[in-house]
């Protein structure tokens, strides 16, 4: 495998007398688009809810690589200040199950409210030399329309986001979590109530973040076609358990796997 960028060990959630995660140990490697999937409930969100700072897991270690080592951010999520600006600061962003989007902002305030670290920065840096400010907010407005473009979205710079399609909106998210400038970006079934042509346009959009934007895809999908289409390497959880780690073509022979995917299909 390339090396892991991420590397998640023995990650332990409970609520209540719930194990969401029973011992969750996976790889990513750089440059992967790799597939977390799994039946209802099995533990994918609470995954990304942990390595994205929303949670913070009662055992275990999730290692980001950075240079020539990795930080631990559980044990960095320890601290007093909040673990998801922390997270998004080491390089993770994330999309949600159920969109989260400034729905009374516009489409291009929505991105530019993703960059304000930047900004924020150099709002300091702004009173003592207003011209440094002008060039960040500008070059922050750039970055949005170059995500718009990127994302197809060119055309709505302006209207109001919750004024978009759902599909659009799911555009949106992949837009503004890539104007955090992630290493890793996490999609939450990005393919959710998409029809078949936008889930074939999403395709290709997760394809080029990984090859032309350089960021490393784990993806949360029901979609079957989608994940076997995408992913180079497929994590399945089931009851918090990782059950299977192949590539598509064993994850989908796999006994195991089938048979969870069965059983999920009995309980419903
Ligand atoms: N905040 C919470 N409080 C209590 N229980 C929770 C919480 N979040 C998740 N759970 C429980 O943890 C388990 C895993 O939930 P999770 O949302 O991670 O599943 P999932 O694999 O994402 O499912 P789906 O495919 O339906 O989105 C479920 O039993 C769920 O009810
Ligand atoms: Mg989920």
């Amino acid at each position: 495998m390339v090396q892991p960028l991420l590397q998640v060990e023995n990650l332990l959630v409970r609520f209540g007398g719930i194990l969401a995660l029973n011992h969750v140990s996976f790889a990513v490697a750089e440059g992967s688009i790799t597939a977390l999937i799994g039946p209802n409930g099995a533990g994918k969100t609470t995954v990304f809810n942990c390595l994205t700072g929303f949670y913070r897991a009662h055992e275990g270690r999730i290692l980001l690589r950075e240079g020539e080592g990795a930080r631990d951010l559980v044990r960095e999520l320890g601290g007093f200040w909040g673990g998801t600006h922390r997270v998004a600061r080491a390089g993770i962003a994330r999309t949600f199950q159920n969109i989260r989007l400034f729905a009374d902002m516009s489409v291009l305030e929505n991105l530019l409210v993703a960059q304000h670290r930047q900004l924020n920065r150099n709002l300091i840096s702004g009173f003592l030399q207003l011209a440094s400010f002008r060039k960040a907010e500008a070059e922050a407005i750039d970055f949005a329309h170059f995500w718009l473009k990127t994302v197809g979205l060119e055309g709505s710079a302006n209207q109001l986001a919750g004024a978009l399609s759902y599909g659009n909106q799911r555009r949106l998210e992949i837009a503004r979590s890539m104007c955090t400038r992630p290493r890793l970006i996490c999609l939450d079934e990005p393919a959710a109530g998409l029809n078949p042509k936008e889930t074939d346009q999403l395709a290709e959009l997760i394809r080029a973040l990984r090859s032309e934007h350089k960021v490393t895809v784990l993806v949360i999908e029901h979609d079957m076609s989608l994940v076997m289409g995408i992913s180079e390497h497929i994590i399945v959880l089931n009851y918090g358990q990782v059950i299977a780690a192949a590539d598509p073509q064993a994850i989908q022979h796999d006994p195991k796997v089938l048979a969870a995917y069965l059983g999920s299909e009995d309980q419903a």
